[in-house]
């Protein structure tokens, strides 16, 4: 592929060293694993930890599992801090009355909001900071300027992650190195807060960059390397892709999970597990949820019942994160299903 032909590589970026201009979505949750993250940036694109959910403790372990296994950059993933929303008990018991038969069917106790409802972000971060990786994304936000310093500090190339045009120009002047550009039809949460354009991905990459002189990572949809050529020509430096690996042998997919994307159906937005949009396979739980509580107690609120779902094997509390280009993922080692996805290689 000729230089001209993909967007501008930032010295930051071209410092990574990557023979593949593909990253790993961060798949926080269970799909991603350190083995996921550590076998992509083996094969020579950017294996990435999604560390949202994940205690400071864990996040240490985590990185330190994917530092076992690879000596390449990989990137570090969390959720960019938010408000804490109040609600009243009436939409509590609401929420909780909408769960409570998947809850009798799978034997746990009545849905209750827990007392601890997410983890801290300063505290997550810190983790990150104390064996900085290469570089740090997040989503569903900004970040404070002493966030964004501390990583900037600890010379760590930082990724913010936007679903408009309007989000991506306050990332750049916020002073992020590159923006995640992600499409409508990405698999997982909605990584926006202000105006998601549910743009296509080809569509959305082009008009983020020509608004930003930063490097823009293109998300959604990305199945084969034709698409990856396609988001590069579009003015994307790098693709991000997750779906494509959700059936890489070292993905943490559960196996109802693997199942359900062997499959036909189809994906939907949903704020039924979290409280925030997310795109995955449809199934009763999402029919059942009518009246979310807001992010993220609906996330706390669902995690008993979707921990229960997936050791039982119960596809149908779980949520199945997917972008609309699932029936096209592929099983095998990670680094086979990267280098599917690179677009240098030569048409047969
Ligand atoms: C199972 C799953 C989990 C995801 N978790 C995260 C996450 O923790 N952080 C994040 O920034 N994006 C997350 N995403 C969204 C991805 O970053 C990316 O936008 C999406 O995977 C791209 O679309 P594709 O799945 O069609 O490749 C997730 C996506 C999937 C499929």
């Amino acid at each position: 592929m000729k230089p001209q032909e993909r967007g501008p590589a930032s010295a930051g970026l071209e410092a990574l060293g990557l023979k593949v201009p593909v990253v790993l979505a961060p798949m926080a949750g269970g799909a991603g694993t350190p083995a996921l993250a550590a076998a992509v940036s083996n094969a020579g694109g950017l294996g990435s930890l999604g560390a949202a959910y994940l205690s400071p403790d864990q996040i240490t372990a985590a990185m330190a599992a994917v530092r076992g296994a690879t000596n390449w950059p990989f990137a570090v993933n969390l959720f960019a801090p938010q408000p804490l929303p109040q609600v009243g008990p009436a939409a509590v018991d609401a929420a909780c009355a909408e769960l409570a038969s998947f809850h009798a069917a799978l034997r746990l106790p009545p849905p209750a909001l827990p007392a601890q409802l997410q983890e801290d972000f300063g505290a997550q971060l810190a983790a990150v900071l104390s064996a900085p990786p290469a570089v740090f994304s997040f989503a569903f936000g900004r970040l404070a300027p002493d966030h964004l310093q501390a990583l900037k500090a600890a010379g760590v190339l930082v990724i913010g992650t936007a679903t408009g045009v309007k989000e991506a120009r306050q990332l750049e002047n916020d002073g992020v190195d590159a923006v995640v550009a992600q499409g409508a039809a990405a698999g997982g949460h909605r990584g926006g807060w202000a105006h998601d354009e549910l743009a296509g991905t080809v569509a959305l990459t082009q008009a983020v960059a020509s608004a930003v002189s930063i490097p823009v990572i293109a998300a959604g949809g990305l199945m084969r390397r034709e698409d990856v050529r396609a988001v590069l020509r579009a003015g994307a430096s790098l693709a991000q892709c997750g779906t494509a690996f959700l059936l890489a042998d070292e993905a943490g997919t559960s196996p109802a999970y693997r199942a359900a994307l062997a499959q036909p159906g189809r994906t939907v937005l949903t704020r039924a597990f979290s409280g925030r949009p997310a795109r995955g396979l449809h199934n009763a739980l999402i029919a059942a949820v009518r009246h979310p509580l807001p992010y993220p107690l609906q996330n706390a609120l669902t995690r008993p019942l979707r921990t229960a779902g997936a050791a039982a094997g119960q596809a149908d509390v779980l949520s199945l994160w997917a972008g609309e280009g699932f029936a096209q993922a592929s099983q095998g080692p990670a680094g086979r299903l990267l280098a599917a996805l690179d677009p240098s290689a030569v048409q047969p």
